[in-house]
């Protein structure tokens, strides 16, 4: 009876520990670590448009994941408790993947300034005069003399595709530089080239502020540079570590143990690490349930992670996932899969498994995806060669031989549909583009050993064999999303 009741004990502790990593982890988009200059100065931008009403514009890029929108949100977040962003300030966010035309941007941008009422059915003849009808509300709606409005241009570069003229860019951007109205615009961005997508006119209007966010860098001034393995080894553990609010009270009330240096060292991390409360009320978790965490409990699994961070696999694995990526996403959708397999009957984190995970992760077998993502004629047409190359004694094989190969086993099975022969050549052609089929080397000609038979045989003719190992394309049958059961049977079942 007493020990059923110490197991519910560790499966509640397990799954509020897991729950709040999984926020912490995940949901978390606030919490900003590291580069101190880069953020004051978009702090000081946005601060300085909101408060003194001025006229900013600047880009932000950096690679993927390295934490643009977190060092914005983060920001704004601050912001929102100094001055007051309601009422003060009309944040735009627009997306260059989700706003691709301007007529569709233009929308977003009335709906977010809530004005829609106001602009009705008004037609306006340019997409200047509208931008302008929209700030001029802006101007004399309220009893403030002007509210500031803060433009951030998620994915900058598709702004300025190929194929899309820059009006939005050109009309936001001579605002700012016109100082027409308290405007900060902020693009944000992972193309380090993006200036030479920017049309003439926009980039005369620019500021030319860049503001680069490079991974690595993540120091302050005049401290010696991290490596990436270190800090990641350091998020591992702020990203673990569940802080103690019971320890806390009571070294408020001077109750406390005398403590480790490594647990004091955690409760240091866990004071600034803890999820912000507007994430939590976002995800409307009530805070107040953490508070039943066991004080014990918490310190055996932090001193677990530390145990963790300081174990030779986890930092063989970590060092593999740092040479793969930087992008501090994929860490993160990393550690939350480790911790969601954490059960009552698994309370720990293997560093095995950790490894695992990034195999699969960043080190994934390309060739059983790309088949997977061939379609259904295509991978017919891999079969065939396959069954082809068994017979033939693994002689290459011509288009013609492969077609005859499919037509009998298309022929057989009435619910195959039936492909235009171009069609299928085309398929064919691509399998070859995709490298899945090589074209024979001739090995007579001695003159020009690069040569493949290709180039003085009609097309149909030349001779292929297959590039991928038969396994591979096993492993895709198998795990085909939605495969014919035809398919998968002649696969297995090669003569028919
Ligand atoms: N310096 C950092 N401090 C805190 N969290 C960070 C930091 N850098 C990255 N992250 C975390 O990594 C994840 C990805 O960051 P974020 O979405 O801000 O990247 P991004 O630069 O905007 O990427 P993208 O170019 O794909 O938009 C987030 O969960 C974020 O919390
Ligand atoms: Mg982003």
């Amino acid at each position: 009876m007493v020990e059923l009741s110490a197991e519910n004990v560790i499966s509640t502790q397990i799954k509020l520990i897991r729950k709040y990593l999984k926020f912490k982890i995940i949901e978390d988009n606030v919490s900003f670590r590291g580069h101190s200059q880069e953020r004051n100065h978009v702090y000081d931008l946005m601060k300085r448009s909101i408060v003194n009403g001025e006229s900013h514009s600047a880009l932000i890029i950096g690679p993927r994941g390295c934490g643009k929108t977190t060092l914005i949100n983060s920001v704004l977040s601050e912001l929102s408790k100094e001055v007051d962003l309601e009422n003060d300030a009309i944040i735009v966010k627009l997306n260059g993947l989700i706003h691709h035309d301007d007529k569709i941007a233009l929308k977003s941008i009335t709906a977010q300034m809530q004005l829609e009422n106001a602009v009705g059915d008004r037609v306006f003849g340019t997409f200047a005069e509208n931008l302008s009808f929209l700030l001029s509300c802006l101007q004399s709606s309220g009893n403030r003399s002007a509210k500031s409005v803060v433009f951030l241009l998620q994915e900058f570069h598709m702004f300025c595709k190929t194929g899309r003229t820059q009006t939005l860019l050109y009309n936001l951007f001579d605002v700012t530089h016109n100082k027409q109205a308290p405007m900060c615009v902020l693009g944000v961005t992972n193309q380090i080239d993006v200036m030479e997508l920017l049309e003439k006119r926009v980039k005369s209007r620019f500021s030319h502020r860049h503001i680069f966010i490079f991974p690595n860098e993540e120091t302050e001034p005049g401290a010696t540079p991290k490596s990436r393995l270190d800090t990641y080894t350091e998020v591992l553990v702020q990203l673990l570590c569940v802080p103690c609010a019971k320890r806390v009270e009571e070294k408020k009330k001077g109750r406390g143990r005398k403590k480790s240096t490594a647990t004091e060292e955690i409760e240091a991390d866990q004071s600034e690490l803890t999820i912000p409360p507007e994430v939590l009320s976002r995800c409307k978790v009530n805070p107040s349930q953490f508070k039943e965490l066991d004080l014990g409990f918490v310190e055996d699994w932090n001193a677990h992670v530390l145990s963790l961070a300081s174990d030779e696999r986890v930092t063989d694995a970590l060092e593999k996932l740092c040479y793969y990526t930087v992008n501090e996403q994929i860490f993160r959708n990393i550690l939350f899969q480790l911790v969601s397999q954490m059960s009552p009957s698994k309370p720990f984190i293997d560093a095995g498994e950790l490894d695992s995970i990034i195999d699969k992760t960043v080190a994934p077998e390309h060739r059983v995806k790309l088949l997977q993502s061939l379609s259904i004629l295509e991978l017919s047409l891999v079969i065939a060669m396959k069954h082809g190359l068994e017979i033939f004694d693994g002689q290459p094989m011509n288009f013609e031989m492969v077609l005859h190969r499919y037509t009998k086993f298309a022929n057989a099975n009435s619910s195959a549909q039936t492909v235009p022969r171009p069609v299928i050549l085309k398929a064919f052609e691509h399998l070859q583009s995709l490298e899945i089929i090589m074209p024979v080397r001739s090995t007579d000609s001695i003159y020009n050993p690069g040569e493949t038979t290709a180039s003085r045989v009609q097309k149909e003719y030349k001779l292929y064999t297959l590039a991928v190992p038969v396994d591979d394309i096993t492993e895709a049958v198998k795990t085909f999303k939605a495969l014919p059961t035809e398919i998968n049977h002649w696969y297995y079942n090669s003569v028919c």
